[in-house]
């Protein structure tokens, strides 16, 4: 065993419950046990991840949400007792591990409920919403503490939740959480006086406006959780365990409006003050352990962290609030596992919470206790695979209907939660495959190809593995896609997998292959307008080109963004000029990643313009063209031209010659890792 980590490999209590060690897998809706989606569905897929994922040292596995009334077709979840039954023969298994499981039951999501862009007419339609209310009631799955506007369309009005509604949820959550015990559950935890959602809702006061029982004084504020742990107990027993996901503060200044780590800002919702009591409150009324992180669907950033954020950005707040109660603490966001032992040796939480990273790789602990760490691949927390929910002015919940369906699946891991479509297969003829390009296309067709047998060359021009993701990585905050290029290149050595460097493939006769795979990547666009010659390419900059005081960035979108965010924390003063309406203004790219670079400008006031163009650049002066014509003048010693790019394949697609990564379609590490296992494993 790895010594480094002493102490989370220590076992510890909630209530008389003893835990093995101290790593707790954090709830993730998409590895809900019970399919919320349909009547009945006990999830299998999500079943067999959690048992992988017991069996690799984990103490205490929580699943995705399970809603007490289904999203789709509105059932109880009291009422559909096959799914228990099926939970019960599950978990004589699961317990053979020694790992204990909470179910996370959800009061239901309030104003946060994700409405999707094709389906916000039926919110916004009476009409609409009535037909469709047997299949998927908006109106009931919004409704809130009060009349309140929803996070994904400001314009859409979600109704105030009624006090009969409220006793049947309390009702339901009793029921549950008994059937859940008959059937071995360890313990409950209740979703959540956390990030936003509707128990979080009531207890804030800015989202609550109630003058019944439910609002107004701390204690109408903080009733509706109260009864639903004296419901549980009542029907469990006081000695059955529950936790509630708490986030300590909720760092909000606003509706849609975040505060920054470090920012000074008058809190709208739960201050630390108030957390301070309310810990201590909520431990009173019968909860046996906090699942802690900050933040709100206002400030996003904080419960579902991006790579801007720091990591272990929740734990400071955490370990204060421990100081006020006397049930176990646990800590999730961004935690890496040498702060949390050092943490929990001082006692300043009891257990360290991890979501993410159980998505790359289910068994990273396991690789952790037995000092393997630089196997573990490393999540980058972009939000892609497991958590695309895009959302910028005018356009709601943009997504793909199968991701919205299938969350939890991962940008790099394609095998995660993915109905087994990618799957390492051994090879029924070996063969010898060309793979030109070393970039992570590259690479990873290499990776898996050669796991499946085949006898694979990598060919790359320059001197160096990784393409574009060399220069991709550079910035300050993306120290973890400097990790995962590590833990690319080390898989191709471990994997001896040939590598010819500094070799570029002209002409396909210079091979001897039985498939070729190229994977050569893209070349930036570029826009045309007097002066543009004297634009920097994002990629040069990225490679070292410098650049003036003043930098104007052309394009708004992710990489744009990116670069004029560095740039600002370097004491710069970048100008975003970007032709759509708002910035990163793109699907895929999940909200609490978007949101937290569009209120880092708008709290450092860098200069952004919207629905614009460059059409000049001379003598220290950039002319910009606004949506009715206008034509305004920024001062700039430099630009940065960040307008996307187009594939460039040195050869064509045909029957043995296969397009992988950027080469085939321009994308992000989700398409270009996705694509390569689909290639790799048919040829
Ligand atoms: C600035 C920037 C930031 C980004 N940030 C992110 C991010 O944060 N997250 C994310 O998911 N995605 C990000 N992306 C996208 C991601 O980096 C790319 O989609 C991905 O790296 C492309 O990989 P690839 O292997 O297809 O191509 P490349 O990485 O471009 O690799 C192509 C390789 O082929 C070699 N090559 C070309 N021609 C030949 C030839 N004839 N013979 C031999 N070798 C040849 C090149 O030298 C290169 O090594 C970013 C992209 C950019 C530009
Ligand atoms: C895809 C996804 C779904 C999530 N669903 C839930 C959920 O159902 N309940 C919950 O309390 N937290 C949920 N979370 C938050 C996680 O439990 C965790 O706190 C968060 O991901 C931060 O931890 P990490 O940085 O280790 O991923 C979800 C996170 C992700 C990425
Ligand atoms: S999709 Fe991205 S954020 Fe989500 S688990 Fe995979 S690497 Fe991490």
């Amino acid at each position: 065993m790895n010594n480094k980590y002493k102490s989370i490999f220590t076992p510890w209590k909630i209530g008389n419950l003893k835990i093995k060690n101290r790593v707790v897998l954090c709830p993730m809706g998409g590895t809900s046990i019970f399919g919320w989606m349909e009547k009945n569905h006990f999830d299998k897929q999500a079943a067999d991840l959690l048992l992988e994922i017991a069996k690799n040292e984990v103490g205490l596995v929580i699943p995705g949400i399970a809603p007490v009334k289904d999203v789709m077709f509105g059932h109880w979840l009291h009422k559909s007792k096959k799914k228990f039954s099926q939970l019960k023969e599950y978990m004589t298994e699961f317990h053979k591990t020694g790992a204990k499981m909470f179910i996370q039951l959800t009061a239901g999501f309030g104003r946060s409920f994700a409405i999707p862009e094709n389906m916000k007419m039926l919110a916004k339609n009476k009409f609409l919403g009535t037909l469709a209310k047997p299949i998927m009631n908006m109106s009931y799955h919004s409704a809130s503490p009060s009349e309140l506007p929803s996070r994904w369309d400001e314009t859409i009005k979600c109704r105030a939740i009624t006090k009969k509604e409220i006793d049947k949820i309390i009702y339901s959550f009793g029921q549950s959480a008994k059937l859940c015990k008959e059937a071995g559950i360890d313990g409950i935890e209740v979703h959540a006086v956390h990030e936003g959602y509707l128990l979080d809702q009531f207890t804030t006061e800015y989202t609550n406006k109630r003058t019944d029982e439910y609002g107004g004084s701390f204690e109408n504020r903080y009733r509706f959780p109260v009864e639903i742990v004296k419901e549980i107990k009542k029907q469990c027993g006081k000695d059955f365990p529950v936790s509630v996901r708490y986030s300590v503060v909720s760092k909000t200044k606003g509706f849609d409006e975040g505060a920054l780590p470090g920012e000074d800002f008058v809190e709208a919702g739960r201050d630390m003050k108030e957390s301070e009591k309310a810990a201590k409150y909520l431990q009173d009324a019968g909860y046996d352990m906090l699942n802690c992180d900050n933040g709100t669907y206002d400030a996003w950033y904080w419960a579902h962290p991006p790579a801007y954020m720091p990591t272990n950005c929740n734990l400071e707040d955490v370990e204060h609030i421990k100081k006020f109660v006397d049930i176990p603490v646990v800590c999730a966001g961004r935690m890496t596992p040498d702060v949390a032992d050092k943490s929990i040796e001082n006692k300043g939480i009891d257990a360290m919470g991890v979501g993410r990273q159980f998505l790359v790789d289910p068994a990273w602990v396991t690789k952790l206790k037995n000092g393997k760490e630089e196997d573990i691949q490393p999540c980058i927390c972009c939000h892609n695979g497991c958590f695309n929910m895009a959302h910028y002015k005018g356009v709601a919940n943009l997504q793909d209907f199968d991701d919205t369906m299938h969350m939890c699946r991962c940008a790099i891991n394609p095998e995660m939660m993915n109905d087994g479509k990618f799957k390492i297969i051994p090879a029924k003829k070996i063969k010898k495959v060309a793979v030109i390009g070393g970039g992570v296309g590259g690479m990873e067709t290499a990776r898996i190809a050669t796991m499946r047998g085949h006898k694979v060359t990598i060919y790359e021009k320059t001197d160096k593995l990784g393409g574009v993701f060399l220069p991709a990585s550079v910035l300050d905050f993306k120290e973890y896609d400097r990790m995962l290029l590590k833990w690319y290149v080390n898989q191709v050595k471990k994997l001896k997998i040939e590598v010819k460097f500094n070799t570029e493939i002209k002409d396909l006769s210079s091979l001897d292959a039985d498939e070729i795979v190229v994977a050569t990547g893209s070349t930036p666009r570029i826009l045309r307008f007097e002066g543009s010659d004297k634009a920097i390419d994002a990629l040069d900059y990225l490679k070292g080109v410098e650049v003036g005081e003043r930098v104007v960035i052309i394009g708004g979108g992710l990489t744009g963004c990116e670069i004029a965010y560095d740039l600002h924390k370097n004491g710069k003063t970048p100008i975003i000029v970007e032709i759509k309406n708002d910035l990163i203004a793109v699907k895929g790219v999940c909200l609490a990643n978007s949101s937290y670079l569009r209120d880092y400008f708008k709290t450092n006031k860098v200069d952004v313009h919207l629905e614009s163009s460059v059409v000049k650049f001379s003598n220290g002066v950039v002319h910009i063209l606004g949506r009715n014509g206008e034509e305004s003048k920024v001062k700039a010693d430099s630009i940065i031209m960040s307008v996307g790019y187009t594939p460039a394949p040195v050869f064509q697609k045909s029957k043995n010659i296969h397009l992988v990564g950027d080469a085939s379609h321009v994308g992000n590490l989700r398409t270009v890792v996705w694509r390569a296992w689909e290639v790799a494993e048919k040829i």
